[in-house]
C-alpha cells in the first residue's frame, strides 16, 4: 500500500499507541483487499458498544485507548448499547455499559446510541466515502442514500473514525457497486415486515452480490430500512439497487415470501413485541400510536418500541407517545431487543416486524420469535 509519510509516521508510532493500533488495523485491511492507499472519509459509525458483545476484554481494550485521549477526525456516532434504565438489567452490566460509553466519548464520539444515525444528524450526502460498521445502516445508506462504505467491523470504524481514512476498495469502488443480479418480486407486497421477509430469502440466497430488485409499487423509506437489515442479517448482501437490469433475473412470489414468515412462526402466545429493528423513524412511532390508540397491552405481554431519544423527543413533542404509553407499552432508547441481555430477563416468545430482529433474537437471546406485521402484532398482543 502507498503511505503518505504523515500515515507512515502514525504507523511506526511516533503519534502515540492508539493512533499507531489504528493504522495497523487500516493497512492490514488494505493489504488483505489489495487497496492502492487510504482515502479521507467524511463520518464514522461505530458499532460494537453492548457490554453483552464486547465483554471485559472490550472493555479494558477501549479504556487503555481512551487513556491516551485519542480524538476522532471525523463525526463520529455510535451504535445502541446493552440497555436503558427501563430494561432493568443487572446492576453490574448497566455499570459496564455506562464505561464503555465513557471510553467512546472521551475519543469525541457522539452517543447517539442508535442504529439510524442517518436520522439523528449523521446523515451523509450522495457520494460521500464513510466508514460505517452496523450492517443494516451499511446497507441502507449504500443503497438508499448514495454514500460510499464497506461493511465495517467494530475495530475498523474505530481506527477509520480515529485516523479519518479508510483503504479505498470494495464498495468504495463504482467497478462494485453495480448489482449482479435481478430478483423481480411478483405480487404488491406492502409493509416492513413483508419487505423484511423478502430482504432475509434474498440476503440467504445471494450471499454478498449486490442485488437489483424490481418490485411492484414505491416503497416507503422504512420499507426500505427493513429490506436493508434483513438482507444483512441472513447474507452479507452490501447494497441493492432498484429498478435496473442485469444479465442474470430470479423471480419471487408469495411461495418463497412465506418461507421465511415460516421459518419464525412459534405456535405459543409472545409475551414480548418489539417493534424498531432498526430503531423506529418518526414516522413508525406515529403508526404504532395510531394502532395502540385506545386498546391496552394484555397482561403478561411487554411492549417496546426501540428507537433514539432524538426520535423519542419528537413523538414526545407530537404527542404520539401519550397513546403508546396509556395503551401499556414503551418507548426504549439507546439499546434493542437483540443487544440487551433479553436472555437474563425471563421472556420466551418474541413478535416482531423485522426479520433481522426475529433472525438474531433467537440465536442471541434463545427467544422463540414471530415474523408479523405491524398489524397483527397490535392484534396478537392487546384488547
Ligand atoms: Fe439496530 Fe439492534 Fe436491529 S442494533 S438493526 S435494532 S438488531
Amino acid at each position: 500500500m502507498n503511505l503518505t509519510h504523515e500515515e507512515k509516521s502514525i504507523l511506526k508510532g511516533e503519534k502515540g499507541y492508539a493512533l499507531q493500533k489504528a493504522m495497523q488495523i487500516l493497512v492490514a485491511l488494505g493489504k488483505t483487499y489489495n487497496a492502492k492507499h487510504l482515502i479521507p472519509i467524511k463520518s464514522a459509525h461505530i458499532a460494537g458498544v453492548s457490554y453483552k458483545g464486547l465483554g471485559d476484554a472490550g472493555l479494558e481494550f477501549l479504556e487503555t485507548l481512551a487513556n491516551e485521549f485519542p480524538k476522532v477526525k471525523v463525526p463520529t456516532t455510535m451504535n445502541p448499547g446493552g440497555a436503558s434504565p427501563e430494561m432493568k438489567v443487572p446492576g453490574g452490566f448497566m455499570q459496564k455499559q455506562r464505561r464503555i460509553i465513557a471510553a467512546y466519548q472521551a475519543m469525541g464520539i457522539t452517543p447517539t446510541l442508535t442504529c439510524t444515525p442517518y436520522y439523528v444528524g449523521n446523515s451523509p450526502q450522495k457520494g460521500d466515502h464513510i466508514a460505517w460498521a452496523e450492517s443494516s445502516a451499511v446497507v441502507y445508506a449504500n443503497s438508499v442514500l448514495g454514500a460510499y462504505t464497506n461493511r465495517e467491523g467494530g475495530p475498523s470504524a474505530l481506527a477509520a473514525a480515529l485516523i479519518g481514512k479508510t483503504p479505498e476498495y470494495g464498495m468504495h469502488l463504482d467497478k462494485n457497486r453495480k448489482p449482479s443480479i435481478t430478483i423481480e418480486v411478483k405480487g404488491k407486497i406492502r409493509g416492513v415486515h413483508a419487505y423484511a421477509a423478502v430482504g432475509y430469502y434474498a440476503g440467504k440466497n445471494s450471499g454478498s452480490k449486490v442485488i437489483n430488485f424490481l418490485f411492484e409499487g414505491v416503497q416507503s423509506k422504512e420499507e426500505l430500512k427493513g429490506l436493508s437489515a434483513a438482507l444483512a442479517a441472513s447474507g452479507a448482501v452490501p447494497m441493492f439497487t432498484l429498478g435496473e437490469h442485469t444479465k442474470e433475473t430470479i423471480q419471487i412470489g408469495e411461495k418463497e415470501i412465506n418461507e421465511v414468515f415460516e421459518e419464525f412462526t412459534s405456535s405459543e402466545q409472545p409475551d414480548l413485541v418489539c417493534v424498531g429493528c432498526p430503531h423506529a423513524s418518526a414516522e413508525e412511532i406515529k403508526q404504532v400510536s395510531r394502532m395502540l390508540k385506545g386498546r391496552q397491552v394484555k397482561g403478561g405481554v411487554t411492549f417496546w418500541i426501540f428507537t433514539s431519544k432524538e426520535i423519542k423527543k419528537e413523538a414526545e413533542d407530537a404527542g404520539w407517545s401519550w397513546d403508546i404509553e396509556a395503551a401499556g407499552a414503551k418507548l426504549i432508547t439507546d439499546t434493542c431487543m437483540v443487544v440487551a441481555p433479553l436472555e437474563t430477563l425471563g421472556f420466551k416468545v418474541m413478535a416482531t416486524n423485522s426479520a433481522k430482529a426475529a433472525h438474531y433474537a433467537r440465536s442471541l437471546c434463545n427467544l422463540k420469535t414471530k415474523l408479523m406485521s405491524l398489524e397483527e402484532i397490535a392484534a396478537a398482543a392487546t384488547k
